[in-house]
């Protein structure tokens, strides 16, 4: 492509972006035809949106100071939760629950999105997250694992549970390589999609002008997790699941290998109750801790996220003396496919969150540039969070899990929530399992135990009694 379209030219002099051009006679063949793509496929409305709110910072955007004290005068702590089993009642109430979900996955009604589009800055690992070695004794990914979840429940369930990895522009290749180069961990190709977000561009804080990332490129990053629903309607994947007899749609991250997938508790009261949008749960540990938290706001459900809140804010209590904000979002969801489908159908769009963040640029001089000032950062990037769909949601659900069991995220190089602290807790989980067969592990002896031997300790037990599985094989000196 020689000259671009006299129409974009047109648009971008309207929305004041003809620097993105301004480079244009230098570029061959090749760069020209990828930033014509890049300038053909941006959202010109999304970018007078953008400018609008850099002018006038407390209109709509969902980051708005305004709205978010208002949210958060307004946020109480959430009135309907399923709290931890306390009682034989509530015991019961969870298997009552557990058969449920098991009925659901027997009738190949559930089907697994892991979203794994983030670009894992904090942890500093260089490949896609979910390529993380994580077992504490074989190294197994963070991928690994969750395939042997779903492969062991396909089989217990006796159904297909399709599995749908939402990758992006900064993480697909490698993870789709790395699904090849792994024979699919076992599993049907065809039954694990490999389907990517879309992408937003960075803005210029102070000129609302979009960045370039080189002389012929668009400074884009992933579009956030909220990207989901427009991503699989535009992969056709909502309609796939509709045909496959598909209702229940388990949601989680790609950094926690402890989230039980396809949970039968959690699938169960979401069916039981007819929510449309359940969300697990658990306590905060301190104040500070970097979770969202669920609340109720104005009679909906609602997710705060932990960058909206002061410390003191984070910390308010109720009436009773108990934190307004505990309810910590382990982002583990389960989506009533039929209501992605009406958001899709409504555009697929949830709001947009801001960020001031750091982002290298081209200067108009043609220079690059890497800003490092953290107190003032010189780029707006945007993200669109998945919990945004839950005040659109009818009916929702709040289920508490148990924290020590299911929430063991890594995020961090070290510290909390760290590769260490997520070994520790599969050890820990590992141990525990053993111990209810009966065989108390040695400190010195590291322990692991495949989702593909067990998924829960009654499994263990049972396999270990019948001489299935022996000790010895789950446990390293
Ligand atoms: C997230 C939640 C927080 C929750 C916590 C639990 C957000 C905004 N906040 O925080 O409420 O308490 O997890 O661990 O999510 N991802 C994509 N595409 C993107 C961006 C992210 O797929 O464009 C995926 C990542 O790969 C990851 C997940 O979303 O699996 C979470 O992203 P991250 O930004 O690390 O969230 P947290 O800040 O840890």
């Amino acid at each position: 492509m020689n000259s671009l379209p006299s129409d974009l030219q047109a648009l971008l002099r309207q929305y004041g972006q003809t620097h993105l051009i301004q480079f244009w006679d230098d570029l061959n063949s090749e760069e020209r035809a990828n930033l014509a793509a890049q300038l053909i496929a941006l959202d010109f409305a999304l970018v007078e949106s953008v400018t609008r709110s850099l002018n006038a910072p407390d209109s709509s955007n969902a980051g708005s100071e305004a709205v978010q004290a208002a949210r958060i005068a307004a946020a109480k702590a959430p009135a309907k939760v399923v709290r931890q089993p306390q009682s034989t009642k509530d015991l019961a109430a969870r298997s009552a629950a557990a058969e449920i979900g098991e009925a659901e996955l027997r009738s190949g009604k559930v089907a697994v999105v892991t979203v794994a589009g983030g670009q894992g800055t904090r942890l500093g690992f260089d490949a896609p997250k979910g390529m993380f070695p994580i077992g504490p004794v074989s190294q197994r990914t963070l991928f690994q694992i969750f395939a042997e979840q779903i492969q062991s429940r396909r089989q217990q369930a006796s159904a297909e549970i399709p599995w749908f990895i939402m990758t992006s522009d900064a993480t697909h290749s490698e993870t789709k390589r790395f699904f090849e180069d792994q024979n699919y961990f076992g599993m049907v190709p065809e039954s694990v999609v490999l389907f990517q977000q879309g992408s937003l561009p960075a803005f210029d804080a102070s000129t609302g002008q979009i960045l370039l990332n080189s002389r012929s490129e668009i400074a884009l990053s992933p579009d956030g997790h909220g990207g989901l629903i427009a991503a699989l309607q535009k992969a056709g994947l909502l309609e796939r699941m509709k045909n496959a007899g598909i209702e229940h749609v388990f949601y989680h991250q790609v950094d926690n290998p402890t989230v039980i997938i396809a949970d039968p508790v959690l699938i169960g009261f979401h069916t039981q109750q007819k929510s449309q949008l359940t969300t697990n749960v658990v306590c905060k540990t301190s104040p500070t801790e970097k979770m969202g938290v669920l609340v109720d706001v104005n009679g909906r459900t609602e997710i705060i996220e932990y960058s909206e809140l002061t410390p003191e804010q984070a910390a308010q209590t109720d009436e009773s003396g108990q934190w307004i904000f505990w309810a910590g979002n382990t982002a583990i969801h389960v989506f009533d496919r039929a209501f992605l489908e009406n958001l899709a159908h409504e555009g697929g769009q949830l709001p947009l969150h801001f960020a001031r963040k750091n982002v290298p640029f081209v200067s108009s001089e043609g220079q690059m540039v890497s800003p490092e000032d953290a107190s003032n950062p010189n780029a707006i990037k945007m993200e669109r969070f998945i919990f945004d769909a839950l005040p659109m949601a009818q009916s929702t659900l709040i289920v508490e899990g148990n924290r020590a069991r299911e929430f063991n995220p890594v995020k961090n190089k070290s510290g909390a929530d760290s590769a260490d602290t997520a070994r520790a807790a599969l050890v820990r989980i590992g141990r525990e399992w053993l111990a209810e067969s009966g065989h108390v592990i040695p400190d010195h002896m590291a322990v692991e135990i495949s989702p593909l031997q067990a998924l829960t300790a009654a499994e263990l037990r049972k396999k270990i009694g019948s001489g299935e599985l022996q000790v010895s094989d789950l446990i390293s000196s």
